[in-house]
Parts: structure tokens; C-alpha cells; sequence
């Protein structure tokens, strides 16, 4: 048997050996840790554009001659200092295109915290990212060539789909558990565009244009081909979590989290569960409903689906079984509030403790981080509980 191009049986078999081991690893590049947690770092609209002579939108007037897109880079350090998660994940708005002359610098300078760090990182992105001289499609081409990331311009296998930067992530059992080479936590990422569709596909040669189609036309929304991805997907992975139901003593597939830039309408749905969090403007979603929501919903491992854009906003509440939450504003360089902390949210997702040692995701819960004085941890929740289910 002649294998490749030299490769007689038994060295494709040694050679074989050596790879299977690896090749796991490289299929499972996030996993939860032996303490059976796994944490997730929310970065919302950094807004970077060119460090040190960038300006500061809303902080005090005394703080304007001192503050930066350096303090996002110092907020980001600290953050990843304290927190030690296991991922991080920027929700666009990444980069402020407008102010961009070297958009490739932009990015590497506005993400070098989560390079530096060495923990994984996954990006998708906003409705700025590519108002520079830069695509959208050469903006998450150049993304996911960065060092340590996981982001990914799209699935393998689905070219059908639209928009860039629509993937998921699986995230493997504790190493030594029942569930080690298993997806026990699945994350999609989807690109929910700029402009509707009328500018979709096209770089605005004027920050003035943009402004323009935002205002007649709206925000853009998620496809029915990437719904249409997303449920197949899903479809797959509840599939092959649930082949081994019986032995593993699982009542319901592995939970899922979804991340997205632009809010859903039903962010601002009057039938939402009592807020964590605050909600000081309004919900700047698209002008038509694609039905993103009643897909999430409808795929059921969706337990919440996590969004930027809003700045001033930070709640979850939760909608038919759907947690929905904003991060809160993050960059200096985007518009906040003056006296109300730049901020981020962190997701911790923890392990069931079975006699047989770590078993399935128990419960999924969240906070904030704000950028004060005492790096202070605010609104505490939980999101989801196996208990529940
Ligand atoms: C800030 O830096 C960028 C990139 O180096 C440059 O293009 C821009 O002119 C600078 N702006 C100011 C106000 O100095
Ligand atoms: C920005 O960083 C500078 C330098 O560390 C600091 O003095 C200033 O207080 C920070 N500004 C804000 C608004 O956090
Ligand atoms: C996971 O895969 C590795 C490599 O194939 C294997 O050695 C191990 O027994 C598997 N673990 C379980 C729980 O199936
Ligand atoms: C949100 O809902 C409130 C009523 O619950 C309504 O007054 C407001 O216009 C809505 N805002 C947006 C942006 O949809
Ligand atoms: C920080 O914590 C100290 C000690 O608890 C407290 O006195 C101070 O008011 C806090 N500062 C802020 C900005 O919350």
C-alpha cells in the first residue's frame, strides 16, 4: 500500500501514530481547565484607531489632554491580567475605520494585548471595522491571520453564505474526563453586516455616505443563509454530543453561546425578563426583522446571545428561553459616557461534578468588569443551569 507520495505501510502507519495525538489537540484547540471552569472575555467597540494621538469621546474634560486609544490597550492589559480567561472575544466595532489611515496597523496594535497574553482569541465584526481603505473581506481575511487567534473567515463546505467571519468554535470537556474529546460548550460567531443591503457589499469612499445610508436605510441584518448555516450546524453538533446519551447519562445537548455585533429587534422586545444591567438608549438594530431571534431560539443549545454596538447598554434579560445581552461599551474612542465606566463582560461557564469526576456544562453565569479605580465586578447572574433545562 502506497501512501502520498513515498510512503510505504508501515511508515504511513508510524507516521499516523504520531499525528493522531496531535491531530486531536488541533481539533480541540479550547477546553476546559481541571478546575472545570471555562472563562470567556467580552471586548465590545474598542474603536481603535491609532494609539497615542487618538482622542478620548466622553470622558471629563479634565481627562481629555490625558487619555487615548492607549487607555483601551492599558483597560484590555489589565483586564486579561485579572481575569486569565480561556478565550477572548471582540464583538467588532474594533477598529474606527473613519480614522484609519493604516488599517492593518489599526488592528494589530488595537488586538496586541490579546497576542501578547497567548490565550486564544476570536474576533467578528462591526459596522466600523471596514470604513477604511480596507474591505470587509480583507479585514477578516487579514484578522484571522494574526498570531493565536481562532477567528475564521468562514466555515469550510457552506460558500453559499453570507457576509465574513461567520464560524464556530468548540469547546472540549476537562483533559481525563468522560467528556474529554467532547464539544461540551459550542460558540458560533456571524457577521451581522454594516449598512442594509443596498451598501452591503461596498467600501464608502466618504465617512459622510455611510452616515447617510445608516440614516435612510438602517443597520444591515443576519441572512437567512447564515441562520441557515448556524441550524445545520447546530443540528450537527447536538447530533454527535447526543450519540453517546445513554452511556453518559445526558438529558439535554451541550449549551451554546452566540456572538453577534449588532442587537436583534427583540433586544428591546417588551415581553423581556427584568433587566441586569442598564439600558440608557435605544436598541440601533436593523429596520426589518430577518429572523435571527426565532432561529437562535428555535435551535435550542443557544442559551445567549451576546452583542456590541450599544455602548451605554449593558443588560441581559432574558426572551422565551434566550438570554440577550449587550457587553457595554469598551474603547476610549467611541462614544460613552463621562462618569460611567468603560467596561466588559466575562462569562463563566462551569462543569457538572460527577461521581465519575467532571461531567457537562452545569451552569453558565456572567458579570462586569469596569474600568474604575477599583476595577470594580458588578451584576453577578446566571444565565443557565443544567437544573432548569
Ligand atoms: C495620528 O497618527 C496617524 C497615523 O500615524 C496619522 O495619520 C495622523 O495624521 C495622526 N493624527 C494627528 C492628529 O496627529
Ligand atoms: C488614561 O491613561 C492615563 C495614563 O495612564 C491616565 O492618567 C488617565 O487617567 C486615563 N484616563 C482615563 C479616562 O481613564
Ligand atoms: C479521547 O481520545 C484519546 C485519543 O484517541 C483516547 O486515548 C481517549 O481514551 C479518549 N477519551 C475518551 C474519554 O474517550
Ligand atoms: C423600544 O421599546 C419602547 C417601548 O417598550 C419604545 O418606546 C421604543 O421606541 C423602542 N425603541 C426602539 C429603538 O425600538
Ligand atoms: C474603591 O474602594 C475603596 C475601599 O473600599 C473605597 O473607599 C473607594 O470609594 C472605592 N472607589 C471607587 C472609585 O469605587
Amino acid at each position: 500500500m502506497k501512501v502520498g507520495c513515498s510512503l510505504n505501510f508501515v511508515e504511513a502507519v508510524v507516521l499516523c501514530l504520531i499525528l493522531l495525538p496531535i491531530g486531536i489537540l488541533a481539533d480541540m484547540p479550547l477546553r476546559f481547565r481541571k478546575d472545570g471552569t471555562f472563562k470567556i472575555l467580552q471586548v465590545a467597540d474598542m474603536h481603535y484607531a491609532n494609539g497615542k494621538n487618538t482622542t478620548c469621546e466622553d470622558v471629563f474634560l479634565s481627562e481629555e489632554p490625558y487619555c487615548s486609544d492607549l487607555n483601551t490597550t492599558a483597560f484590555l492589559e489589565r483586564t486579561i491580567l485579572a481575569e486569565n480567561p480561556d478565550l477572548i472575544v471582540f464583538t467588532g466595532d474594533n477598529i474606527y475605520g473613519f480614522d484609519c489611515p493604516n488599517p492593518k496597523k489599526s488592528l494589530s496594535d488595537a488586538f496586541a494585548p490579546a497576542i501578547a497574553s497567548n490565550i486564544p482569541w476570536a474576533v467578528i465584526m462591526g459596522n466600523h471595522d471596514d470604513e477604511s481603505s480596507l474591505s470587509r473581506e480583507d479585514v477578516m481575511k487579514y484578522t484571522a491571520t494574526l498570531k493565536n487567534t481562532l477567528s475564521k473567515f468562514n466555515p469550510e463546505n457552506a460558500d453559499y453564505i453570507e457576509g465574513f467571519g461567520n464560524y464556530n468554535l468548540e469547546v472540549g470537556g476537562a483533559e481525563g474526563s468522560k467528556f474529554e474529546n467532547k464539544s461540551v460548550l459550542n460558540l458560533y460567531f456571524l457577521d451581522s453586516g454594516n449598512y442594509a443591503d443596498c451598501c452591503a457589499d461596498r467600501d464608502f469612499p466618504s465617512p459622510g455616505l455611510s452616515e447617510v445610508h445608516r440614516i435612510v436605510y438602517g443597520y444591515n441584518w443576519v441572512k437567512n443563509s447564515q441562520q441557515f448555516w448556524l441550524l445545520q450546524t447546530s443540528k450537527r453538533l447536538q447530533q454527535e454530543y447526543m450519540a453517546d446519551a445513554e452511556a453518559l447519562k445526558l438529558r439535554v445537548a451541550a449549551p451554546a453561546l452566540a456572538f453577534l455585533h449588532i442587537p436583534p429587534p427583540e433586544f428591546n422586545s417588551s415581553m423581556l425578563s427584568k433587566k441586569v444591567g442598564v439600558q440608557q438608549e435605544g436598541v440601533s438594530g436593523p429596520s426589518v426583522n430577518s429572523g435571527l431571534f426565532t432561529s437562535l431560539a428555535g435551535a435550542k443549545d443557544v442559551k445567549a446571545l451576546i452583542v456590541g454596538h450599544d455602548h451605554i447598554n449593558d443588560y441581559c434579560a432574558e426572551l422565551f428561553g434566550l438570554q440577550l445581552c449587550y457587553g457595554g461599551g469598551f474603547g476610549y474612542h467611541a462614544y460613552g459616557l463621562a462618569g460611567w465606566a468603560r467596561r466588559a463582560r466575562v462569562v463563566v461557564v462551569n462543569l457538572d461534578k460527577t461521581e465519575n469526576g467532571w461531567g457537562p456544562v452545569q451552569s453558565i453565569k456572567t458579570r462586569k468588569r469596569l474600568d474604575d479605580a477599583n476595577f470594580t465586578a458588578i451584576d453577578d447572574q446566571l444565565l443557565w443551569d443544567l437544573e432548569y433545562a
